[in-house]
Formats: C-alpha cells, sequence, structure tokens
C-alpha cells in the first residue's frame, strides 16, 4: 500500500513524526503478517511553506523525521498562491507516484491544497485531527479544516467533541474514526529529553538581542507566543497587547518570548521593534526548537499564546494557560473542560483580570481520553483495516 503524506509548516512536523514512526514498527511487526500482510510503502512530501531552519529543517532533525523524498519549495506568499502552486506541483507528484491513500495533518494550507488535490486525482485522502471546528470563518484555519474534512474519506478525530461536530455537519459515523491526539504522542516521546535541557542554554542558544539576562527561577516565569494575523496583522491590537505584556507581565515575573516569523515581520512594519529591545523583564528569543518549548512550558508559571498545539501541551503538562483568542477550535484544553487555558481574546481588561487570577494557579496536568502516546499505532492500524 502506497501512501504519500504532505506537509508544509511548523505544527504539521510533530504531527507527522509519530506517523511515520508507527509505519515502521507496522512494516516491521508480526501484526503486519497476522493480519493483511500489506507492507506499507510511504513518501513524504514537504510543501516548502516554511523554510526557514529554525521553522523546518530543526524539527526535522530533533522529532527524527527523515528528509522529505520531495519538497515542492512553494515558499511565503497569500494564502491562494501557496494552495495554488502546492496543488500545481502536487498533482505532478500524484499524477507520478499513484499513491492508495494521501495523508494530511492539521490545518495549515498544505492540509486544504493536498486534499482537493488528491480527491481531484480520485486519491484516498485520510485527515489526521479531523473535526475540529472554531465556528470563526475569519481564522484561514477553519476554512482549511471544514473543506479537507468534506473531502477526506478517513476521519482521524483527537476527541469526542470533534466527532460530535462532523456528526452536526452529517459526516457518516463509517468515515470517523477516534484515534486521540498524535501532538500528544510525540509529547511523551520527548519529554523526558526535554526535560533535561537547561533553562539557561536555551536562552543562550536562542538569544534575538545581544544583551545581559538574569536566568530566570523555575516557576517563576512565563512564556508568551503569538502569531495569529487577527492579533498580530493590526497595529491597533497588537501594540496594546505588546504594551500589557511588557508593563504588566514583565513587572511580574520575566516573560521569554520566542518570535515567530511573521509577529516579528509585523513588529518591524509597525515600528515596534525597536522600541522592545529595551525592556528588561522580557527575553525575546528566536522561534526555538521542539525540546526547548516543551522544556520552557514544564518549567514555566504560565503560558500566554494564540497557538493550538500549546493549548493542548498545557493541558497535558498541567501549565496554566491564557490563550489570546476569542474561540478555539480545542475546547477539551478550556478549564471549562477540565483543560489548563481560559480564553482571553485580544481585550486588555479581559486579560489582565485573567492573567491576575491565572498567576495564582497551580500546575493541574489532565489527560483527556486516548491522549496516551499511542495515536500513530491506531491510525496506522485503522489504514491498513480499511486497505487500499
Ligand atoms: C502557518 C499556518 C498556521 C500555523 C503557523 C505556525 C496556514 C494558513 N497557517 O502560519 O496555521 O499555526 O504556520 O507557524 O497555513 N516566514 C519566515 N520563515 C518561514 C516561513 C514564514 O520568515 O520559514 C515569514 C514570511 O514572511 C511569511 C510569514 O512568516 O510571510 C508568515 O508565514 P506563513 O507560512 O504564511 O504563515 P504562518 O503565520 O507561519
Amino acid at each position: 500500500m502506497k501512501i504519500i503524506s504532505l506537509v508544509g509548516a511548523r505544527p504539521n512536523f510533530m504531527k507527522i513524526a509519530p506517523f511515520i514512526k508507527a509505519i515502521d514498527k507496522y512494516n516491521s511487526s508480526e501484526f503486519r503478517v497476522q493480519g493483511s500482510g500489506l507492507t506499507i510503502n510511504h513518501i513524504l512530501v514537504h510543501t516548502g511553506q516554511h523554510y526557514d531552519d529554525r521553522m523546518s529543517r530543526a524539527f526535522f532533525e530533533a522529532l527524527g523525521i527523515p528528509d522529505a523524498d520531495i519538497n515542492l519549495g512553494i515558499g511565503s506568499g497569500s494564502h491562494a498562491e501557496q494552495v495554488g502552486n502546492t496543488m500545481i506541483a502536487f498533482e505532478k507528484v500524484l499524477k507520478q507516484e499513484k499513491p492508495d491513500w494521501v495523508v494530511v495533518v492539521g490545518d495549515v494550507n498544505a492540509t486544504l491544497a493536498g486534499s482537493v488535490t488528491a480527491k481531484k486525482e480520485h486519491i484516498k485522502c485520510a485527515h489526521i485531527e479531523a473535526g475540529l471546528r472554531s465556528g470563526d470563518m475569519k481564522m484561514p484555519e477553519e476554512v482549511n479544516r471544514l473543506i479537507t474534512d468534506r473531502l477526506s474519506d478517513l476521519l482521524f478525530t483527537p476527541d469526542r467533541i470533534s466527532n460530535e461536530n462532523l456528526h452536526k455537519e452529517g459526516v457518516v459515523e463509517s468515515r470517523i474514526r477516534f484515534v486521540g491526539n498524535i501532538m500528544i504522542d510525540t509529547l511523551e516521546a520527548n519529554r523526558e529529553k526535554a526535560a533535561q535541557l537547561k533553562l539557561n542554554d536555551i536562552i543562550t542558544d536562542n538569544l534575538l538581542f545581544n544583551r545581559d539576562f538574569k536566568t530566570p527561577e523555575e516557576n517563576n516565569f512565563a512564556v508568551l507566543t503569538l502569531h495569529r494575523p487577527s492579533n498580530v496583522d493590526h497595529k491597533d491590537i497588537f501594540e496594546p497587547i505588546v504594551d500589557f505584556l511588557m508593563h504588566e507581565v514583565g513587572k511580574d515575573m520575566p516573560l521569554i518570548w520566542p518570535v515567530h516569523p511573521r509577529a516579528r515581520k509585523q513588529l518591524e512594519l509597525f515600528g515596534l521593534w525597536e522600541k522592545l529591545e529595551k525592556h528588561e523583564n522580557v527575553i525575546f528569543l528566536h522561534p526555538v526548537g521542539y525540546h526547548q518549548m516543551l522544556r520552557m512550558n514544564m518549567g514555566a508559571r504560565l503560558l500566554l499564546t494564540d497557538s493550538g498545539g500549546l493549548q493542548e501541551e498545557c493541558t497535558i503538562l498541567g501549565t496554566p494557560c491564557l490563550t489570546l483568542r476569542w474561540n478555539t477550535e480545542r475546547p477539551v484544553t478550556l478549564r471549562e473542560h477540565g483543560g489548563a487555558s481560559v480564553l482571553v481574546g485580544n481585550n486588555i481588561e479581559r486579560l489582565r483580570k485573567e492573567y491576575n487570577y491565572t498567576k495564582h494557579l497551580d500546575r493541574n496536568p489532565v489527560r483527556p481520553e486516548l491522549w496516551d502516546g499511542y495515536t500513530a499505532d491506531r491510525i496506522v492500524e485503522e489504514l491498513v483495516k480499511f486497505g487500499k
């Protein structure tokens, strides 16, 4: 059975790593012989959407992902350019390779382009992390999720809320497989290695501005990530957030901020970049590696983020999390569902109120159903059962 997986952006890489490992395990296992006897021939395609070493290659190396067999070299651009160029290039790959399945993960532009191209070539498509819904059509990822789920033959869901979302849209049960969260496979496989890292080394390795810093004390620092267009693309939204973070969070405890390329570009555009350098309590870093982020999350008093994956990692690690969004496609991570995070949008009053409460909370790890580290094995088993 021939499978092509397509990845493009950073959050895809931690989702594909366990899938590739599970295929290798399957190919060398007794299950294969007792079961269908099928061997899986896997081809990895990278669209090239994320191309910086720190956004891409570092993750392949750290997570033991083999080099992509094919890189489409798409690079940055508007959404239509990224999706259109990926489709044009990926169609050629599919015509040449004729796989039985295309596997797409998450909700980035590669996910959308991969599923549409596969179906137009009459190739079966499987979506890992299906059924998530924010209900926010202004979020590019929501559009990607809706189309990908509408087209995919197999929908691998991370939680039962996602199954319900699909049911509400009329998706038949026979297409849905509740398998758990594949991100947590990666977290569990890398937890020990991350725990051995020293905070001081992480900061030294990634420092953005060349200046002295004091290593934060364990459990007494905050970590921030921001990259969503809804937060960083408008000066009237981004500037007050930055001011709050610098002056109020930074006054209480050191704040570590690995700056995403999109956020950096916007800060430069808005003329805020040089102003930032002067803030003593904020430690600015380049985008950090997988283990480094996990280690910082393990030691942080709280996280402030607009990322989806970090909300999930905070739930497992128990790190109190303020999510700078008005909605989430991952409600299972919210406090009201037993998780670690709370939605604060980008309203400063609300952010302040929740921050003042959250900074006193203790770490409280919880484990949603099937977030157990074995999701990828279940996915491979289901694909083999479905067959060619
Ligand atoms: C993409 C995903 C988003 C994901 C995020 C994680 C979509 C629609 N969005 O958003 O879901 O949460 O990745 O990072 O697919 N850039 C670099 N180096 C790179 C890549 C990008 O400097 O390696 C810069 C470019 O100037 C680019 C900007 O960052 O214009 C944004 O990159 P892009 O890939 O368009 O989207 P992300 O915001 O990263």
